[in-house]
């Protein structure tokens, strides 16, 4: 079935938001089970002969053509959100397919801290709920890299009735924090953070009460902290946010056991409901699957099937944007799990690669697929122009800064803007020594720039991937043809 259904799906789904599109869902869902999965098996083994890695700089050849299929690690925002949730819920939560990043990591490493038994074992997370109090911690809480980490968990940990410090890395601690402590100090907690309201956090927990807030920036990290410290407060929290961001948080909550009130762009949360642990299978990562996604659509050749992909309509505008770029884009199969839509995508070279613009509420939805965006604009026939992005500027690098030098770097023509990037289309790349910023998305967007270049890029600090997809360069390399 081509794409237009996803399309439509999406549409379908971002005019109800209270789950009156699951009706219609579910019949589109039986249709596509009849269709069988087509897609081309990855040839068993991966070599790596073309990829050559010294320290962490790995050098990316120039590629022919990509094809085959593959299944991503669990998807990161869902991975945190299960996990805290598993966390303040009754019960052992168990998760398939839990995010093999060092970020979802962390999440693990500070919830033990927290006093919460956690078993990893080979994809599966146990997390045995503790209830809504957790323990207090004998030591600093370490986010490492994970904003999400910090500010997420900075909701939960505002509701407890101790103290805490969280802490990051060098990039998370140039991270801007007032977004969450603004509204979680409204609620009652005490926040003291470093300068410029830059982490570490020292948050001292209080009995909270709940507040109508609308938020000033869209961020789906801030809407799920507010609604997970709405959970331990004194009556109903409402958030209103700018434009439609990512719903896990929501989905999530109710996954567990929680009511959500939700319409338009607001959602609201009475506190005091307990969780009841779940069972569940994360799907993949489709932020992580949009690096491939992105390198398929510059082969003329490419067919790449990517099984057990996360689908929600608030994450896959990327699926979209390649559409309306002129690639084809086949949904195989679609399921809904814990009100997540997951299901197998078939991606294949459509013809002439169009430019595209993407503002507004597009830039919002596409925030982290915005950098490989910017490494195929290049490629395509009148160029990309991203704006209203300027949050790419507070991620763990700035990441219009970022993708413009290594892209100037490798040849190409790029124009910056405060909020984005103006990349002309139909242009030639060369060889070149670009870094990674020691962001992974950075690391893996120039790898797939590399790919249609005359010659090889080697990228510095490219082990920055862990953070988010740690097979990233090998499975990279086990779909290329050379
Ligand atoms: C995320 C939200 C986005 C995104 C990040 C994950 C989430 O951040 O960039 O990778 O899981 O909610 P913001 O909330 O800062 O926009």
């Amino acid at each position: 079935m081509e794409l237009p259904l996803l399309r439509a799906l999406t549409f379908t789904c971002a005019i109800d938001s209270d789950g009156s599109h699951k009706r219609q869902l579910s019949q589109a869902t039986a249709e596509l089970h009849k269709k069988l999965f087509l897609g081309e098996q990855l040839a068993a083994g991966i070599h790596l002969q073309n990829l050559s890695t010294s320290a962490s700089a790995v050098t990316v050849r120039p590629a022919k053509n990509l094809a085959g299929s593959l299944r991503l690690p669990g998807d990161k925002s869902i991975s945190h959100r299960y996990a805290m949730l598993g966390a303040l819920a009754e019960g052992v939560t168990e998760l398939e397919n839990y995010s093999s990043g060092a970020d979802c990591a962390s999440t693990l490493a500070c919830l033990r801290t927290l006093g919460c038994a956690i078993e990893r074992r080979e994809g599966t997370v146990g997390v045995h709920g503790m209830g809504p109090a957790l323990a207090p911690p004998k030591q600093v809480l370490d986010c490492g890299n994970s904003g999400s980490t910090m500010r997420m968990l900075a909701g939960i940990l505002a509701g407890q009735n101790f103290a805490s410090v969280l802490v990051g890395d060098e990039s998370l601690s140039r991270r801007p924090m007032q977004r969450i402590v603004t509204p979680l100090e409204k609620m009652g907690s005490a926040i003291t953070a470093g300068e410029g309201c830059r982490p570490p956090l020292r948050i001292r927990g209080a009995r909270l009460h709940a507040i109508e807030y609308q938020m000033p920036v869209a961020s789906a990290q801030v809407k799920s902290a507010l609604l997970f410290a709405g959970l331990l407060a004194e009556g109903e929290t409402v958030v209103e946010e700018p434009v439609r961001t990512r719903d896990h948080g929501e989905l999530a909550l109710q996954a567990f056991g929680a009511r959500v009130g939700r319409g338009g762009n607001r959602c609201s949360i009475r506190g005091g409901q307990k969780l009841h642990a779940i069972r569940a299978t994360i799907p993949g990562d489709i932020s992580s699957a949009a690096f491939f996604l992105c390198a398929a659509a510059i082969f003329p050749d490419s067919n790449l099937v990517v099984d057990e992909l996360l689908l929600n309509p608030t994450r896959a505008a990327i699926l979209d944007v390649l559409i309306a770029m002129g690639v084809r884009v086949t949904v195989l199969k679609i399921e809904e799990h814990h009100g997540e839509l997951a299901g197998t995508v078939q991606v294949r070279h459509g013809g002439p690669l169009r430019g595209t613009r993407i503002a507004g509420a597009q830039a919002a939805a596409m925030i982290d697929e915005l950098p490989v965006l910017a490494a195929i604009a290049p490629y395509t026939d009148e160029g990309i122009e991203i704006r209203d992005a300027r949050e790419l500027r507070v991620k763990e690098s700035d990441r219009i800064t970022a993708m413009a030098e290594n892209l100037r770097a490798m040849g190409a023509q790029v124009e910056v803007r405060d909020d984005g990037l103006l990349i002309p289309g139909r242009q030639s790349l060369h060889g070149a020594e670009v870094d990674s910023f020691g962001d992974h998305r950075i690391a893996m967007a120039s790898a797939v720039a590399a790919l249609r270049a005359a010659s090889p890029v080697q990228i510095r600090n490219a082990g920055v991937v862990d953070i988010s997809y740690p097979g990233f360069f090998p499975t990279l390399e086990a779909l290329l043809a050379r």
